[in-house]
């Protein structure tokens, strides 16, 4: 009886307890916590910034695509949950009699909801295991959150999409949205090019309005109705900067800021923590992994799907949640579609296999690309673009340390490989081309293309090194080079010392890859029954 009343007590204890945190070995509430100290130190006096998580998206029926959530919220909470929102106050105020200095509103826990989909945090949760003060129901927005216009000098948000599917999913996220746009006078029709107008022309002073002026007459071209507004036109017809500065004070104070909260986020995103460094060492070592084995693997009959499939096998195989992009698997011609996701082609014959995958990792996604020989050898045209593309490659990283930009490590592959195809005769020297049609790098972190700001290298980013040559069927050169597609990525670390490349593990050289391609693969072993 005792033992039988002391499992009744342990199951009740099971089925009550708190919603566990998502990733025990992710970032912890702390480091989130933080972060909106970081965001609160860049924001304006007396602003308040406001963040809603994503929608669900619905794949068909009762059916809903995995859900994910918006990086950016992500980043700000460690919440992973649709339905929410979340309200930063540069200061703490005073907000239903109590001085808090964030808020975030949440779905309710819900048995019957999570019997189907799994388990909420809840308000209490919310509290416990990510640390908010101040968690309140999605319900409460309205009447909870404090935001009265008249009381901020600045409303940071994002532009919020009309598009968000309205299903009684999402209908709490658009109850939230609808009401903070009744509350902040958000435009019914959001014009976003005059808002950056205003923005620009607010922003210039008498250094930089002469380059304003040289923006807006570009962006002009592109909407010619700019020049209706009054406000505009005689900013740009200023006869001099001291005039403009007149114009400039005549502009009103806009108090909702659709940009500037993407650009603090930015700020904040594009130098990695520590801790955030750890999280993406394991998602590219583990994408390395996938890269290692797939070339002991790879041999002439295999499918781009049974390739696909081997690389995200290891990565759930090492408990990664994810893929950080859909995963490009490219065999021959195939592999000149630069965001190539079909996967389809059967039977791989004697080609390159251009293979671009990420595994996420507690939210973080490695990025990284390899360009094998099925045949286990690369012929002389192949090894010739692939040798060219390396050395791309590796310019970028020899420059690759803190003040370097990524102009400059774009322009010194793109050299290289200008150079390289004329002297293969693909091209004319000095002849443009499409063969190279990307750029070279992006930040890397919880988004692939993780937002930055552009600026200089510095210790503590994340980016990616990526050249490529892609030579399509019927290219206007030599049939041989035909089908020909190179991309060599990898993930690389700024520190003091200059670049860490973290993807080092997958081999890159020509014959690293031939002798890696020689070893014997375990799934040789791995024999399946035929099924017709
Ligand atoms: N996998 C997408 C990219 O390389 O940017
Ligand atoms: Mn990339
Ligand atoms: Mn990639």
């Amino acid at each position: 009886m005792k033992r039988i009343i002391g499992i009744l007590f342990l199951l009740a204890v099971a089925i009550s307890s708190p919603a566990q945190s998502y990733f025990e070995d992710g970032l912890s509430s702390e480091w989130h916590s933080q972060r909106r100290d970081e965001l609160r130190k860049l924001m304006s006096p007396n602003s308040v910034a406001v963040f809603f998580n994503n929608p669900v998206k619905n794949r068909t029926n009762d059916v809903d695509y995995v859900y994910h959530p918006n990086t950016d919220f992500f980043y700000l909470t460690g919440f992973r949950e649709p339905n929410a929102a979340l309200v930063i106050f540069s200061e703490e105020r005073e907000v239903n009699g109590k001085m808090a200095d964030e808020l975030m509103f949440l779905q309710n826990r819900d048995p019957r909801a999570e019997m189907w989909n799994g388990k909420r945090l809840g308000v209490e949760g919310m509290m416990s295991e990510l640390g908010f003060e101040n968690a309140m129901l999605n319900s409460e927005f309205a009447a909870k959150s404090g935001i009265n216009l008249d009381d901020f000098d600045k409303i940071l948000t994002f532009s919020l999409s009309d598009a968000i599917e309205e299903s009684s999913t999402n209908m709490p996220l658009i109850q939230m949205m609808e009401e903070f746009k009744a509350a902040t006078a958000y435009p019914d029709k959001l014009d976003e090019v005059s808002a950056q107008v205003y923005k620009m022309i607010k922003n210039s002073d008498l250094e930089t309005s002469d380059r304003v002026v040289q923006s807006l007459k570009r962006l002009q071209r592109q909407y010619p109705d700019l020049m209706e507004d009054p406000l505009v036109s005689s900013f740009m017809n200023a006869e001099s900067p001291e005039k403009r500065m007149v114009v400039k004070e005549e502009m009103p104070d806009q108090k909702l800021d659709l940009s500037a909260l993407g650009e603090m986020m930015a700020v904040l995103r594009e130098i990695k923590t520590p801790e955030e460094i750890v999280l993406l060492k394991k998602a590219v070592k583990i994408s390395a992994v996938g890269q290692v084995e797939v070339m002991k693997a790879a041999k002439i009959g295999m499918t781009e799907r049974e390739i696909q499939g081997v690389h995200e096998f290891i990565y759930k195989r090492y408990g990664a949640e994810e893929l950080g992009y859909p995963s490009i698997v490219g065999g021959g011609n195939n592999g000149c579609i630069l965001h190539y996701i079909e996967n389809d082609k059967r039977d791989l014959t004697d080609r390159l296999l251009l293979m671009d995958l990420g595994a996420e990792w507690r939210g973080y996604t490695a990025d990284v690309t390899r360009t094998i020989p099925i045949s286990g050898k690369f012929n002389a045209e192949e090894k010739a673009i692939y040798e060219l593309v390396y050395q791309a490659q590796e310019a970028g990283i020899a420059l690759s340390k803190p003040g370097a930009t990524f102009q400059e490590i774009d322009a010194a592959g793109r050299k290289i490989i200008n150079d390289g195809l004329a002297e293969l005769g693909i091209i004319k020297k000095g002849e443009s081309h499409m063969y190279f049609p990307h750029g070279t790098s992006h930040h890397l972190g919880l988004d692939v293309h993780d937002p930055g700001t552009r600026k200089p290298l510095d210790v503590g980013m994340v980016f990616t090194i990526e050249p490529g040559i892609y030579i399509p069927e019927g290219s206007n050169c030599d049939k041989k080079w035909w089908g020909i597609a190179v991309r060599i990525e990898d993930d690389i670390l700024i520190t003091e010392s200059g670049a860490v490349n973290l993807s080092a593990d997958a081999p890159r050289t020509v014959t690293a890859i031939e002798e890696m391609m020689r070893q014997p693969s375990v799934l040789e072993e791995w024999v399946l029954p035929e099924i017709d």
